[in-house]
């Protein structure tokens, strides 16, 4: 058998793709609403390499994450050093943030990012090992207003794409005085149902107990029913900071739902964390999330900074987009497809298509015709609008007959006039 993709990968392909949400003319299409609207907020791209040394990620996400514990790429290059593939974007950017003194003589730091991510995960609808994240991370203002512009940010990108019926889910995780605080409430509520407790809930009552928050297991759920809500342990300025976004978020009319369960995969946290879900994708129904996490770049070694920001899944949106019908730009299509009949006609169609590209029109040459009916086929195909077949008689007289496929009209256009016969049609 041929070699396939390794699981849990997929190429984007120009057409033939098993499922539409991997063509890649969808994904220029979303790129650049992403590109558009993150620079209209005043974010700068930045990109990073695609691996990191491991301890980043140890020190970034967390080491008691799932992320790091069961889902990175991890291998020793050459030279004996502990590399792992990116699974998410903050750590990298907080990274070369530090690295470059990028802080240095500047107020706030906008920036955005977008390229695959690689988790080791069971691949799943909408779940894979090797996927695609647009992400931003605002550093150095610790105002709830950059929380409510981020969120903004990505409620605008899921406007601009034409999505419906989302949810803003909204909580906060406190400060680290507030987390210390609900750590021990939660503590002492789970304490009486321990042994019922699921295996990764038992591993997290002393490492990490909020992230039982996050646990899928029936049992673990149940009993969670009950537990304190993490808002009731906030201190007076996480409160204050939490009741600020919300407000911000009301003045802009962004509808939201307070769901304080949500608590994030990722170590890096403090006060507002958010995520954006559609029903539409089943049980991975995360479009994307985010929210702050003060106190990351101190503990890489840098400043200590605030910062805020979120990543979204480009698959997710996509194939979101797909289901609820929104509107997507068509393929191009060429204008004009020239079909040369002989080496004359071929040299001839040379020049015209490349007189015509100079002038942004779409010509499509079919240099290797042998015969019209295939010519004319191929030009179908791509679902060119006109097409030219230019022969040595042609060439003589200096005309074209130049049909319009849909149609099936031909009219007759001076060979010098034809780029400027078609330029007038695009108009
Ligand atoms: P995250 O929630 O782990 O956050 O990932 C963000 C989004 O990436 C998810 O909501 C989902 O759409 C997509 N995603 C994650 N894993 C997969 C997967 N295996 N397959 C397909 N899509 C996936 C972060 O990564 C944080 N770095 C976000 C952030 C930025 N927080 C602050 N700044």
């Amino acid at each position: 058998m041929s070699i396939q993709s390794p699981k849990g990968t997929f190429d984007i392909l120009p057409y033939g793709a098993d499922e539409p949400w991997k063509l890649s003319h969808l994904w220029q299409y979303l790129e650049k609403i992403i590109c558009s609207t993150a620079s209209d907020y005043g974010y700068s791209e930045i990109r990073t390499p695609i691996y990191e040394r491991t301890e980043l990620f140890c020190r970034g996400v967390g080491d008691s994450s799932d992320i790091v514990m069961k889902e990175m790429f991890t291998f020793l290059d050459r030279g004996e050093r502990s590399i792992s593939l990116r699974p998410e974007g903050t750590a990298s950017v907080m990274r070369a943030f530090l690295e470059h003194k990028l802080a240095e003589g500047r107020g706030v730091q906008k920036f955005f990012y977008l390229g695959p991510m690689f988790r080791y995960e069971r691949p799943q609808s909408g779940r894979y090992r090797q996927f695609h994240q647009f992400g931003i991370e605002a550093i150095g203002c610790a105002h709830p207003a950059q929380d409510a512009e981020t969120i903004d940010l990505l409620w605008e990108i899921c406007r601009r794409l034409g999505l419906k019926g989302l949810k803003l889910h909204l909580n906060s995780v406190g400060d680290a005085g507030s987390r210390q605080a609900y750590r021990e409430a939660l503590q002492n509520f789970l304490r009486p149902h321990f042994e019922s407790l699921s295996q990764d809930s038992k591993t997290r009552f002393e490492k990490n107990p909020l992230r039982i928050l996050d646990s899928k297991d029936p049992g673990d759920k149940k009993i969670l029913e009950g537990a304190p809500s993490i808002l009731s342990s906030l201190s007076p300025d996480a409160k204050e900071h939490f009741d600020e976004v919300r407000r911000l978020l009301d003045q802009v009319a962004i509808p939201y739902e307070i769901n304080d369960r949500i608590v994030r995969g990722l170590d890096y946290y403090t006060k507002t964390v958010f995520e954006i879900t559609a029903d539409v994708l089943g049980a991975q129904n995360a479009l994307g999330g985010g929210g702050r996490f003060d106190g990351l770049i101190g503990s890489l070694g840098g400043p200590d900074l605030p910062a805020v920001g979120f990543a979204g899944g480009i698959e997710r949106l996509i194939q979101t987009m797909l289901a609820q019908n929104a509107p997507f730009p068509e393929q191009p299509r060429p204008l004009l497809y020239l079909l040369p009949l002989g080496e004359e006609a071929r040299r001839a169609c040379f020049s015209l298509a490349a007189a015509g590209r100079r002038k942004g029109v779409f010509v499509e040459i079919d240099l290797h015709a042998k015969k019209v009916g295939a010519g004319l086929q191929a030009a179908s195909k791509l679902q060119a609008r006109f097409c030219a077949i230019i022969g040595s008689e042609e060439i003589a007289k200096g005309l074209s007959q130049l049909k319009e496929l849909s149609t099936r009209q031909q009219i007759e256009v001076p060979l010098d006039r034809l780029i400027d016969f078609c330029l007038e049609q695009k108009k």
